[in-house]
């Protein structure tokens, strides 16, 4: 399949442990925060790559129902092979490899939580609107898909953000990684999407802030 949106299915996203701790350090907290436990709940997280959250579910609490969605079917077995290898019950999970969120397999307002870290900041609009339309059949009436993006200031026109973090980065309004306006996002999501996008976040991440989105 020809995919140009982003690199991930040609170039597998598998993370090392360094990487791990420094990703999971800001995921736990948030999670913790905005659902609390994931203890006997259905819980999605979309992009997940090689599952870095899997080995937490002492500390997350054990999902009844833990889907792994990623375009890219390697790292998602990568993750899988990590969790048997440490002796975790992979019981729980259920990978769902497809390039344009195909979320078939989940029934109908099940859902009582969805994640998502660094998806849609690879995601043009258009993508974020089919994820999100196909998402919320999914999910019970007033859970959240908490998903962290690049938002910029209101006020800033150009068509490439550069961020003054620690090894620089640059983000831009047509080409990945993909940076948003929040407002206006929020009006396009609002307009053409059941959710409600209720604010952005705080987020332990260099420059993305955590999204919150309620389905009513
Ligand atoms: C920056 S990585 C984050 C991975 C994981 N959430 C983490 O924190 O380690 C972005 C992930 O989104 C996935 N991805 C990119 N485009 C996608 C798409 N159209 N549908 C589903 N997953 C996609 C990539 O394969 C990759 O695993």
């Amino acid at each position: 399949m020809n995919y140009f949106e982003n690199n991930y299915l040609e170039n597998d996203r598998i993370t090392n442990d360094e990487y791990k701790s420094r990703l999971t350090a800001f995921q736990i907290p948030a999670i913790i925060e905005h659902f609390q436990t994931l203890e006997n709940k259905q819980f999605l997280d979309l992009g997940c790559g090689d599952i870095v959250l899997g080995e937490f579910q002492e500390i997350l609490g054990r999902p009844i129902k833990y889907f792994v969605q990623d375009i890219n079917k390697n790292p998602v077995d990568v993750g899988i092979n990590r969790l048997k290898g440490k002796g975790i019950d992979t019981s729980n999970i259920f990978p769902l490899i497809s390039p344009y969120f195909d979320l078939t397999k989940i029934k109908n307002q099940t859902l009582d939580c969805a994640f998502s870290n660094s998806l849609f900041s690879h995601l043009t609009l258009n993508s974020i609107l089919i994820c999100l339309n196909n998402l919320y059949p999914k999910m019970k009436r007033t859970a959240k898909y908490m998903s962290s993006m690049i938002i910029i200031p209101e006020n800033h026109n150009e068509i490439t953000y550069e961020w003054k973090v620690k090894y620089g980065a640059i983000s831009h309004s047509a080409r990945d990684p993909y940076h948003y306006k929040f407002n206006l996002f929020k009006k396009y999501v609002e307009s053409t999407t059941s959710f409600e996008v209720v604010q952005n976040h705080a987020y332990g991440h260099p420059f993305q802030r955590l999204v919150e989105f309620k389905a009513f």
